[in-house]
């Protein structure tokens, strides 16, 4: 039994007695000790096996784990890829308790950023409802579904707009324990869409105003329009336009809108240079004046009384020409940029096209209605040499025809030789003179000297007898070979040549006067010079002046009839020179 206690079943018992009590307590023991050692090895046999089975658990356990690990290793990268900022808070007390890597970098203000207030972290103190933001943990909490935000953020100067979508993480329970926030820096696609907008914006002010000011070919109405477009669609208080006037030499104001007329006229005066809207009209680039006030001097003091504080002098361009300026200005001061730059010089450009447009309109209006004057003109001319030819023949040639006539008869009854004689010299005299009327009125018809001499000598003869009895010296020259060029070239140069010599006869009051012709087969031209006094072309020509200047208007239409160019060159006190320049090889004109 003591054996046994000990834990030892292998030794024998020993069974020397049998029958007696002994004997059979000794084969108890034996069959006890041999049960025992059954179980015994049973119960080893189950703990091999059992350990065996823990082994194979263990090791499956491990593998699990293994695996586990790698899943979440896996899931962190993945989640450390995104470029999006992932955040973890604590529902309880807004804590961090996760962050990836973008989420890192943008939080780390150097401090570790789990643990940290999420406030604290993302926009550095107050809780959202104190600022401007709404704060989508407490959407999210308070509706127990996700909610989404935009933040402004300040990032050193700049502002940085965020997109957050919030999510609540549940508990077994269905408690909302943590919130995940997914964050997106939407700054750039913020400024594209903004820029998209406004420019989109910007067209369709800048559509509006070219629709507006082509709506007119009226000076006047055109600008009115485009000023009253102009603060209508745009955040502009005041304008004003001014127009160059190329005759004076000076700057006009043409319309103002918002400010009194003595304000526009100061506004052109401030800017770059002195005097010429800002400069614009130097440059033909925009000026802008931010702040009146930094000027000093009486007029930028009268413009802020005013109450106008920044000013834009935009040029009028067409065609790569400044025809003018836009001046406009707000009541407070304020920044342009390059976007809304770009829109007032496309401004300045339409509205230049339209003056452009509405001058163009008005010169061919003038043009057509000096036109009708010429034609009227030319037919009444026409009228009156008719008259004034029958007239001659009536009062003179006639008349005189009817003396000779009666003298002839008187000189049949006549017997005394001496007295028939001195009748006839008397006739004689008569029909000479008669002679010489019907030759000048044949010359004004069509110059006979034409036909006979050539146009040079033609013209020779026209100019000495006009010109030196009033004591100018003329010389006429000629260069090249004269071909006998085509008949409505040879007349309509005549014509031409005789009203600019009598011009020169009517107002020039010259001392020499100087002709020169060249003639070769490819073109014909001429040159009248003359030292007399002069005058301004530009005055002639400018629509809305009087109907003067028809006579040079005719020059050059009987020119240009000819497919030629007429040139007038003069100045008051400089004398005159005129140009004349007749093509003839492309008219496909062929010399005889
Ligand atoms: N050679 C010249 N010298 C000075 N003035 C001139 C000359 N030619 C023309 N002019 C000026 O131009 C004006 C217009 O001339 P023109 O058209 O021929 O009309 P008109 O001779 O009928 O006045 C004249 O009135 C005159 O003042
Ligand atoms: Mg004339």
């Amino acid at each position: 039994a003591q054996r046994i206690a000990e834990g030892d079943f292998v030794t024998p018992v020993n069974q020397q007695r049998r029958g007696d009590e002994i004997g059979e307590l000794a084969d108890s023991f034996i069959m006890m000790r041999q049960r025992l050692k059954h179980s015994m090895d049973e119960i080893q046999a189950w703990n091999r096996e059992l350990d065996a089975r823990v082994q194979e658990r263990t090791q499956a356990a491990l593998a699990a784990q293994h695996e586990a690990q790698a899943a979440r290793d896996d899931l962190r990268a993945v989640i450390d890829a995104l470029s999006d900022e992932l955040i973890v808070i604590d529902a309880d007390d807004y804590r961090i308790l996760q962050v990836n890597r973008a989420a890192r970098e943008r939080l780390g203000n150097g401090r570790e950023p789990i643990g940290q207030l999420c406030y604290e972290a993302a926009h550095h103190q107050q809780p959202c409802r104190e600022s401007r933001d709404t704060c989508p943990l407490t959407d999210v909490l308070s509706r127990g579904q996700s909610a989404q935000a935009t933040h402004v953020q300040l990032c050193g100067d700049r502002e940085r707009f965020v997109d957050i979508v919030a999510s609540p993480m549940r508990a077994a329970d269905g408690r909302i324990t943590r919130i995940v926030e997914l964050k997106r820096d939407v700054t750039e696609e913020r400024r594209t869409k903004e820029s998209l907008v406004r420019r989109n914006q910007q067209l369709s002010i800048l559509n509006e105003i070219a629709l507006t000011v082509n709506q007119s070919l009226n000076l006047e109405d055109i600008l009115d329009r485009a000023l009253d477009g102009i603060l209508r669609l745009t955040h502009i208080d005041v304008g004003a336009i001014f127009l160059q006037d190329e005759a004076a030499g000076d700057l006009k104001l043409m319309a103002y809108r918002g400010l009194s007329e003595e304000a526009a006229r100061l506004a052109a005066h401030i800017g770059l240079l002195d005097g010429s809207c800002g400069g614009v009209l130097e440059t033909g680039q925009l000026v802008i004046v931010s702040d009146i006030s930094r000027f000093r001097g009486p007029r930028a003091r009268s413009l802020q009384r005013e109450d106008l504080h920044t000013l834009v002098h935009v040029p009028l361009t067409a065609k790569g020409c400044t025809l003018g300026s836009l001046c406009i200005g707000t009541h407070h001061t304020r920044e342009f940029d390059p976007e809304e730059q770009d829109m007032l010089n496309a401004i300045g450009s339409q509205i230049a096209v339209a003056v452009e447009n509405a001058r163009l309109y008005a010169e061919v209006q003038h043009k057509e209605q000096v036109r009708g004057q010429l034609f009227k003109q030319a037919i009444s001319a026409q009228e009156e040499e008719r008259k004034r030819i029958a007239r001659e023949l009536h009062d003179d040639t006639s008349q005189t025809l009817t003396a000779l006539l009666y003298a002839a008869e008187e000189g049949l009854d006549m017997a005394d030789l001496a007295a028939v004689r001195k009748k006839l010299f008397n006739m004689r005299e008569l029909a000479q003179r008669t002679l010489d009327g019907v030759h000048k009125l044949l010359f004004d018809l069509r110059p006979s000297m034409l036909d006979h001499l050539g146009l040079v000598p033609a013209l020779r003869w026209y100019a000495q007898s006009r010109l030196e009895p009033k004591g100018t010296r003329v010389v006429i020259e000629q260069i090249g070979e004269a071909p006998r060029l085509p008949p409505e070239v040879e007349i309509g140069l005549f014509r031409v040549v005789q009203e600019a010599i009598n011009n020169i006869v009517r107002h020039a009051a010259a001392r020499n006067v100087s002709i020169l012709f060249n003639l070769n087969d490819r073109a014909v031209t001429a040159y009248i010079e003359d030292d007399g006094i002069g005058f301004d072309p530009i005055e002639l020509t400018t629509p809305g002046e009087s109907l003067r200047g028809l006579g040079l208007m005719g020059m050059r239409e009987r020119v240009e009839l000819v497919g030629g160019v007429l040139d007038i060159d003069s100045a008051p006190g400089a004398g005159t020179r005129i140009h004349i320049s007749i093509p003839l090889l492309e008219r496909g004109y062929v010399y005889a």
